[in-house]
């Protein structure tokens, strides 16, 4: 859910064969859910804003409400990949479980869980790091655009190393399907190439960890209202924590242009493009045909319309959030409880990993 700065280079060749694998594992998905086991997760770096909702939070409810097993990892320790202060590390998971349970991710079904809270998980790092080289690593195109955007000359180990970490992420639960953006591809390829070197160096060849695919999100990105990429530091977000007259006035201040003719053109008008796309997410209807319907009444009436459907359709899951922050004691007892899910998960894991090393005692 992170995009860098300066988007990571994905070759056209892999994000097709993505793509495609993206669109079979859909298609898997429709025939029987319940078969399918899917991870994913964010760093947990603060409250989310509604890139993240409609980017990938929504996608994974409809998942999760179509009856695949869900897991989402809250990824505490790749908050330090790329910056050299943990802050307020709590406060920042307790803000992610709140939006979370506030969208509809539903505990009962989905279990929620951090890294740091599960050993077994953090020591597959190990044998797993024994399979991927110094070169390779350097190559990752998003950990050498994270890097450059935190603004750091040296790679640091944990930088360097966060994509293998994220193979443990997916593989101790043996997640199938792995919805992201784009800029996650090389790790999703990363841990597919881990899964079969592990296989074929350790296991005799035999399948024990089953690579994994991406499920690419068909949602549009939404930008920041200034056009720019959408950043709560930049002030340039909604934040799904936002009050509605917080959110209008947002609105109101979004950069658009003179022309009072609406169209959808995201190359040769992208903010106008970007509140279009809002308004259509939050209606059900297409971008062009809300443009026609605005016609010539300019981009006042845009924002007017866009801030509406956003406060409309944000309204239940802001009065959700504002019960769940009433009771903090409660998030971090759902945290507990998919804590122990996944330790129960991971040290099975680890355990018949060690078993194929040999390293019994
Ligand atoms: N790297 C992901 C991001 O920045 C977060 C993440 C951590 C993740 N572990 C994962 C995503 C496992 C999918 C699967 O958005």
């Amino acid at each position: 859910m992170n995009h860098p700065e300066n988007q990571p280079e994905i070759s056209h060749s892999s994000y097709r064969t993505a793509q495609e694998r993206s669109a079979a594992v859909e298609r898997r998905i429709a025939e029987d859910p319940a078969s399918v086991r899917m991870l994913t997760g964010d760093r947990p770096t603060g409250a989310l804003h509604i890139g993240h909702y409609f980017g990938t939070l929504r996608n994974r409810v409809r998942l999760q409400e179509s009856g695949v097993e869900t897991w989402v990892i809250v990824a505490d320790y790749q908050v330090i990949t790329d910056r050299d202060v943990i802050g307020d590390i709590r406060g920042s998971v307790r803000e992610l479980l709140t939006d979370y349970l506030a969208v509809g991710i539903d505990p009962e079904r989905t279990t929620i869980f951090t890294h740091s809270a599960v050993p077994a998980l953090n020591q597959l790092l190990l044998p797993f790091l024994s399979l991927v080289t110094q070169p390779e690593l350097e190559r990752n195109p998003t950990v050498k655009s994270e890097l450059a955007a935190a603004g750091k000359s040296a790679m640091g180990g944990l930088m360097l190393t966060y994509p293998v970490h994220q193979a443990a992420d997916i593989l101790f639960c043996h997640g199938q399907v792995v919805p992201v953006g784009k800029d996650q591809l090389p790790h999703i390829e990363q841990t597919r190439v881990i899964a079969r070197r592990f296989n074929e160096r350790y296991n005799h060849g035999e399948v024990y960890f089953r690579e994994p695919d991406a499920l690419l999100s068909e949602a549009p990105t939404i930008l920041g209202l200034d056009g720019d990429k959408m950043s709560k530091s930049r002030g340039n977000s909604v934040m799904l924590s936002m009050t509605a007259d917080e959110t209008a006035k947002r609105i109101r201040k979004a950069k658009t242009d003179s022309d009072r003719v609406i169209t959808f053109d995201p190359e040769g008008r992208p903010e106008i493009a970007n509140l279009l796309t809002i308004t259509s997410l939050c209606i059900g209807r297409s971008p062009e045909a809300i443009a026609e319907e605005i016609e010539d009444r300019g981009a006042g009436t845009l924002k007017v319309m866009c801030a509406e459907a956003l406060n409309e359709h944000l309204a239940p899951i802001r009065a959700r959030r504002a019960e769940l922050e009433k009771a903090p004691d409660h998030l971090f007892e759902v945290l507990r409880a998919g804590n122990a899910r996944a330790n129960e998960e991971a040290d099975r894991t680890l355990a018949r990993v060690r078993e194929i090393m040999g390293m019994v005692y």
